[in-house]
């Protein structure tokens, strides 16, 4: 191992965007393995809008792994973090750091242990995907630590396993997740579609309608939604499906008003899952409603779709404009109808191109 005795540190930051899915994740079929009812495409956003910053490192004086997630220590304890760690380890191979004089073998891994520092950009556990960008990032930058070989699409596999949209957040652009057929999961990993120059003049607004934490996790609305809603299944095996061939072609040719289309009505479904759920899940709120009214007023004003809208579970807005011209008289729109105040309905915008704001004036 280390030639300058148990003193030395290695480590490796990354970082990693969210995602946000316009065809949606919600029930797993294996809740250990974190394999989905339903295949999903996701828009992986820039760096700029929302994203995970995670640091690891690896020391012999190091006693035991560690993460301190925004700055507090977190327990490595549950399942999706010892899955993904033990996944990780598995796969290690020699690394080798000549400046340092650090030579640590594949065997020498079992031994060693990891400090995960992770700070998310954007709240956290609020409907904005942090656990996307979080287990994506975590996965990533373990793997390049401990020297991994294997590709996106296999490290997405074991990135599921920390958290199943964490799968989509490995690759840029629109990214399917196949929900995948095999009882091991193997096959259940993301699939890049097309990459982020494909459609470029898109532009993402998210409007943060509350970054308090939800009351209901992800993880236990889908469990409650699988075993109580009598909608769901209906939804995963007759609806979804065709949606995601529809999508995938509408985001091939570019097509946004079948992509705005697909998207509203599927994020739609999905919270009308959730209110079918026992007992009922609410995920948006009274602004979000009005976010939703402003946007389809305006694209049935318009005659074509202008702007598409999805919500995750929580209450924040995603809006996806067809363009520019469009991103900007919506933020002008959303300014009007919410303008920023002391006790304002929303908390703030996202967008990638801070320009946009001072355009909307
Ligand atoms: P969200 O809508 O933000 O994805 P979830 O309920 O799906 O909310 O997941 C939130 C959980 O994801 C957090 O409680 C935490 O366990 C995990 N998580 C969030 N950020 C990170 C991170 N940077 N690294 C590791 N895990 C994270
Ligand atoms: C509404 O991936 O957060 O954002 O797999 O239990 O960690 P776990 O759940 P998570 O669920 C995401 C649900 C969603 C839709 C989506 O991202 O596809
Ligand atoms: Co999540």
């Amino acid at each position: 191992m280390g030639e300058q005795g148990e003193k030395w540190i290695l480590m490796v930051t990354a970082q990693t965007p969210t995602n946000i899915a316009v065809i949606k994740y919600w029930g797993k079929r294996d809740e250990s393995l974190i394999l989905p009812i339903n295949s999903s495409i996701s828009v992986t956003l820039d760096p700029s809008h929302l994203c995970t910053t995670t640091t690891v490192s690896v020391s012999p004086s190091f006693q035991q792994d560690r993460m301190w997630l925004n700055g507090k220590e977190i327990s490595l304890s549950g399942g999706r973090f010892q899955s993904c760690l033990r996944e990780i380890r598995s796969r290690a191979c020699d690394v080798e750091d000549e400046k340092k004089g650090i030579k640590i073998a594949k065997k020498d891994w079992e031994n060693l242990h990891v400090h995960i520092a992770s700070y998310n950009n954007f709240p956290t556990a609020a409907g904005l995907a942090s656990s996307a960008a979080g287990f994506a990032c975590l996965v990533f930058s373990l793997a390049k630590l401990m020297n991994l070989k294997e590709d996106h699409g296999q490290l997405s596999a074991i990135a599921r396993q920390g958290s199943g949209s964490a799968c989509r957040s490995l690759f840029g652009g629109f990214v399917k997740w196949d929900m995948g057929k095999e009882s091991d999961g193997s096959d259940s990993k993301a699939i890049p579609l097309v990459d982020e120059k494909h459609w470029d003049e898109l532009v993402i607004v998210i409007a943060v309608v509350s970054s308090r934490q939800k009351e209901t996790s992800s993880t236990s609305g889908m469990r409650d939604t699988v075993v109580t809603s009598p909608l769901v299944q209906y939804r995963a095996k007759e609806v979804v499906p065709k949606r995601i061939i529809q999508m995938e072609e509408a985001i091939s040719n570019r097509d946004f008003s079948t992509f705005a289309h697909l998207s509203c009505s599927d994020s739609n479904q999905f919270h009308a899952v959730c209110l079918d759920t026992s007992p009922p899940i609410f995920y948006m709120n009274d602004t979000s409603h009005r976010i939703i009214s402003l946007v389809e007023k305006w694209n049935r004003s318009e005659g074509t779709p202008q702007v598409a809208y999805t919500f995750d579970a929580g209450p924040n807005a995603v809006m996806i404009a067809r363009n520019r011209t469009v991103a900007t008289t919506l933020l002008q729109k959303l300014l009007y109808c919410f303008p920023p105040q002391a006790d304002a309905d929303l908390d703030s915008y996202v967008i990638g191109d801070k320009s946009l704001l001072k355009e909307a004036g």
